[in-house]
């Protein structure tokens, strides 16, 4: 298995080219299955969870073609409606196939994706709205089966707004008879993508990015081409690599609208932050102080920037609390921050930061993709040399990563040790 080395202390300087976002482009390119011809998607990131999202459509029977960071897919012709375990268990985001599969094609048969290392990741949201949309939704040997003759039009209100979750009903919805009403909707800039390649598609949507979506069913989607939006996410890890570093960054291609709530928090811990319509410049010069963060559903702040976060805090003065309300364990990262010399409790969900710490460099582990980013963001502050192990949860959503903070003057090299597992989340 790949690892990677780092050799901290130096502050990053210079431009980071943002790529296309992974959890707009996942939802998109499965969105292909309702129809319409071959649809063109461009700034798709190149990264393992979306070649897998392509392994998929192609086991479908869909014609995919990718290259660099385009997609061609065709999905008018498939030939199965069953996403196999050994696929799905590498990636939960394949249970994004089931609402299409079962609008266009009125059957689906999807592995259950399992948990993963951040919690249990249930898909009942996803199963009672198909349910109330008239699919008859079983399970069966770990697999999820669903059968509709039709979809019809439903009010559907989700306990808590899930993000894949309003994706499957959405893109269900927009073939079913009749007007679906999605309550607690999610409402991340991911979705108002993909609504907005449905909508260009013939998908009548409204409210998409509120907590109520409405969608009027209609026979046929035609197809349509897409550039998706940038990564917020991805963004975010790199504004925390300059300011870890004490550095200065410029974010190019970017949105930052897409990304208040974290631009407060780093404001609020003393970074300067400057923002255009699609850069970021980010000075962290002065010291760091200690900030409280509690993760929430879209516009709060982003579970996935949780770990990048507590990383910061260790270098920062005073007590940080960050509080994780969104996935029920998602600190694998702090026991390895911990063994670099952060001092870091977790109570609950709740991990508390006493900074500012000296890391040292140390031989980690990465669990899951956003631990692991946290992970590389410790060793570029620490000092001496990080080496991280299992680094290919990093290669499912950040693409070129070393090479892009080679750009910005870090000192990281990936070491090529045959290839991943089979079962990664
Ligand atoms: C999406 O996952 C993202 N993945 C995740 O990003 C992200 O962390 C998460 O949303 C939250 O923002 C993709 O978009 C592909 P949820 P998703 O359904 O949709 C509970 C990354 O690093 N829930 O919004 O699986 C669930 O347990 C990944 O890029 C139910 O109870 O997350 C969680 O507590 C990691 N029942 C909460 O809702 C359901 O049926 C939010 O989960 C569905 C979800």
């Amino acid at each position: 298995m790949d690892r990677t080395t780092i050799t901290g202390g130096t502050p990053l300087r210079g431009e980071v080219q943002i790529g296309g976002a992974k959890n707009a482009a996942l939802p998109i390119l499965a969105s292909t299955i309702l129809g319409g011809g071959e649809c063109v998607i461009t700034n798709v990131p190149r990264v393992v969870d979306v070649v897998t999202m392509g392994k998929l459509l192609g086991i479908l029977g869909a014609k995919v073609h990718h290259e660099g960071n385009r997609a061609v897919i065709n999905a008018e012709v498939i030939t199965s409606t069953q996403a196999p375990y050994d696929l799905v268990k590498t990636m939960r985001a394949s249970v994004l196939v089931l609402g299409p599969l079962l609008a266009r094609w009125g059957e689906a048969t999807v592995s259950m994706p399992g948990g993963c290392a951040i919690g249990s990741r249930p898909v009942n949201l996803h199963l009672a709205g198909l349910a109330k949309m008239g699919a008859d939704v079983s399970m069966e040997h770990g697999y999820i089966r669903a059968k509709a003759k039709r979809l019809t039009g439903a009010q559907i209100y989700c306990d808590t707004p899930t993000v894949t979750g309003t994706e499957n009903l959405m893109m269900a919805a927009s073939l079913a008879q009749g007007t679906t009403v999605i309550e607690n909707a999610a409402k991340e800039p991911e979705i108002v993508d993909l609504a907005n390649f449905l909508m260009k598609r013939g998908a009548r949507i409204d409210g998409a990015g509120s907590d109520v979506i409405t969608i009027e069913g209609v026979r046929e989607l035609q197809r349509s081409d897409h550039d998706v939006i940038p990564d917020r996410i991805e963004a975010g890890t790199y504004l925390v690599a300059g300011a870890i570093t004490r550095g200065a960054v410029t974010l190019n291609r970017c949105r930052p609208n897409h990304m208040d709530a974290l631009l407060m928090k780093l404001r609020e811990a003393g970074v300067e932050i400057q923002v255009e319509k699609e850069q970021i410049h980010l000075n962290a010069g002065s010291p760091l102080k200690g900030i409280d963060i509690r993760t929430l559903p879209y516009p709060g702040f982003p579970t996935d920037m949780q770990a990048q976060m507590v990383a910061l805090m260790t270098s920062a003065e005073g007590t940080s609390v960050i509080t994780e309300t969104v996935f029920e364990s998602r600190f694998m990262h702090v026991e390895e921050l911990r063994r670099m010399g952060a001092d870091i409790k977790v109570e609950g969900n709740r991990a508390v930061v006493t900074g500012p710490s000296r890391l040292a460099g140390a031989p980690v582990m990465a669990s899951d993709l956003r631990a692991s980013a946290g992970l590389v963001l410790a060793g570029l502050a620490a000092e001496g040399t990080t080496e991280i192990l299992r680094v290919y949860h990093l290669d499912r959503g950040y693409e070129r990563m070393e090479e892009k903070l080679r750009g910005l003057g870090a000192t990281i090299t990936r070491h090529k040790e045959g290839t991943a597992p089979a079962d990664i989340h």
